[in-house]
Parts: structure tokens; sequence; C-alpha cells
């Protein structure tokens, strides 16, 4: 058996793996192993066909704190395989890519957004998941794209508010809630760079598309959405809906769960903004894309690496994190 120590060395994880029929060989160690694989939407096509189960952050969450499976090998970025782990302490947690980060996350660095906590004492600090541990643990209540509007709106309507990290998030919560609320200045590289002038320009070529997007981006392009929600809201109305064609502002990987679910519709990745008439075709994100079938077989094989946090830290994250899933949970969400 390979040790850790060697394991670390030289990219191991991300070897190549001769003569081995790699779909199966994943299949046959989850059974041996008791793990289950928990993807996220925007992760490559071909990963979410081996997950047990897909779904956006909130799902994921709720998937990891009641699963019965000794190993959580969790296909998204770092704070999901974290959040993971802060709600099943007692299991492996495995994240194949520890470079797996998040640029939202990254625009809130614990010890800043102390500072910002620490200036607004009467404010109750509500933070996105797409946070570190340490964030978390500084937070009321954790909320996602999914279930923020219902969170916030469950709290009283005097109650001053802290919202982080993503002020297009926090700016849509605000103007559909109308709520006092102090909005940290954090995006995300992906849903920052739609860029309305594409989305004009599409909607002229397909004029009976829809624009469907996710609250993360900028006001411009929320403002002519046809939809804005959560990843799982985005996948919901597009087969509900009677529309054919979607322009889709939100990272492409979710396009994938689209277009099995409805494969008599057309959907239209929007594209980035221009810059000197090049598009940088970079509405993949970049670290959920580190996940590889490569990583996710030598990961589950070696279990390695595997997410370890401070218990008191992770105790902190976890009564924030476990708010919003009891406030969930009472509303059906
Ligand atoms: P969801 O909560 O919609 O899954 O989104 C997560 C995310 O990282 C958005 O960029
Ligand atoms: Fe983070 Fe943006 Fe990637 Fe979502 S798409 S994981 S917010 S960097």
């Amino acid at each position: 058996m390979i040790q850790k120590e060697q394991v670390r060395q030289k990219g191991f994880i991300d070897r190549a793996i001769p003569n081995v029929d790699i779909i199966s060989e994943i299949g046959r160690m989850k059974k041996e192993k008791n793990a289950v694989i928990l993807g996220h939407y925007y992760i490559d096509s071909r990963l979410q066909d081996i997950a047990d189960f897909v779904g956006d952050s909130l799902a994921l969450a709720q998937q990891a704190a009641k699963t019965d499976a000794e190993i959580i090998l969790f296909l998204g970025v770092h704070f999901m395989a974290e959040t993971a782990k802060i709600l099943s302490p007692q299991k492996k947690v495995l994240l194949p890519d520890f470079n797996a980060g998040c640029s939202l996350a990254d625009s809130a660095p614990a010890d800043e957004f102390e500072k910002f906590v620490a200036a607004h004492p009467d404010h109750l600090v509500i933070s996105y998941v797409n946070t570190t541990a340490a964030v978390k643990a500084l937070t009321d209540i954790v909320c996602t794209s999914s279930n923020a509007v219902q969170i916030v709106e469950s709290l009283p309507k005097y109650q001053k508010i802290i919202f982080g990290p993503d002020r297009n998030l926090g700016r849509y919560i605000q103007s559909l809630t109308g709520r006092d609320m102090l909005i940290w200045n954090g995006a995300c590289h992906v849903h920052q760079q739609f860029d309305v002038n594409e989305i004009v320009r599409l909607k002229l070529e397909y004029p009976q598309a829809k624009v469907l997007a996710h609250p993360e981006c900028n006001q411009t392009v929320l403002i002519l959405s046809d939809y804005i929600g959560a990843t799982s809201g985005i996948l919901k109305y597009s087969i509900q809906d009677s529309a054919k064609q979607y322009i889709v502002a939100t990272e492409s990987g979710i396009l994938h769960q689209m277009k099995k679910a409805s494969p008599d519709k057309i959907f239209i990745p929007a594209p980035p903004e221009k810059i000197n008439d090049v598009s940088c075709a970079c509405n993949d994100c970049i670290y959920m894309k580190l996940n590889t079938i490569e990583k996710v077989y030598n990961t589950l094989k070696y279990e390695y690496p595997e997410v370890e946090l401070d218990e008191s830290l992770r105790l902190k994250a976890f009564r924030s994190i476990n708010k919003m899933l009891e406030i969930s949970a009472k509303l059906g969400l």
C-alpha cells in the first residue's frame, strides 16, 4: 500500500492509470469502502455521470449531513468538502485536488471579515456558503443561493444584517426583501464576467430564448433575465417552462443536466465579456474543472487527500451551517 508521503510527492494523485477500466474500478472501490460520491453541477459532465448524487450547494450539504457512507468523496471545491466535514466529522471526507478553491470565498479573508463584523455589533451576520470555515465561525446563519431570500425573510423586519461575501447576491436579496443590509464587496470571477451587451446580442439572434441567470451575476445581467435562481432552480425552471431556447448565465457544467432532462430544447451558454474582440470562454470555473476522473480514482484508492479541521473551529462553523439546515427544513427547502 502506498504511503501518504509518496502520494504527496510529484502529483501522484494526477498520474495516468494504465490498463484499468477506471469507471468500473471506481464503482468497485466505492462498494468495498462504503464510499459515496457527491458532485456539484459545475463539475465535468463525465464526473457528474459517475457521482451518486449531483446537486446544488444546499442539496449537497443536506446529503453530506445525512449519508451513512463512511467516506464522502466530494467533487466540487474546497469550501463544499469542508462543509461536508463540518457536518459529518466522524466521516472521512476526500477532495481530489486541494487547489480547487473559490474566488468568491477568497474575496473574504477571515481576518478582514472579523474586523468588519466587530465594527457592527448590532448586525446579524449572514454568510453565503462559499466561505472558509473561519468565516463561517464568525457567522450567525449560513445561506446558499437557493435559500438566501427565505433565510433573510425569516428574520424580524427590524434586524440589521451583514451579508457576505457576494455583493451581487447581496444586492439581489436586498432588492427583493427591502432589508437593512451591509454588503461585503466580494464576487465570483465566473459570474462577474457575463456581459450584458453579449447577452443582448444573443437575444437578437435568438429572440425566443429566455435568459436564466445565477444571482451571482452582475445587476445588469439580472435585470434582463427571465429567471434568477440557484443552479437547482435554473435546472428546474428549464424543465418545467414551455420555452424551447435558453441563454444560460452561469457556469457551463449545469448545461449537462439541462440537456439530459430536456433533449429537445436548445441551451446557449451566455458569453463572457470580450477583450480586444476576443472572448475568454471563461464561463468554466477553473477550480471545479480541476476534478478529473484520474484524480477520483487515485483519491478513492489511496483515501487521500483528506479534509481535516481543528475541532474548535469546526464546532464554531457548525452552529451557523446547522442553523441554515434547521431553517431550511422548517421551510421545506
Ligand atoms: P449553487 O448554490 O447554486 O449550487 O451555486 C454554488 C456556486 O458556487 C455558484 O457559483
Ligand atoms: Fe466559486 Fe465562482 Fe467557482 Fe462557484 S463558480 S465555485 S463561486 S469560483
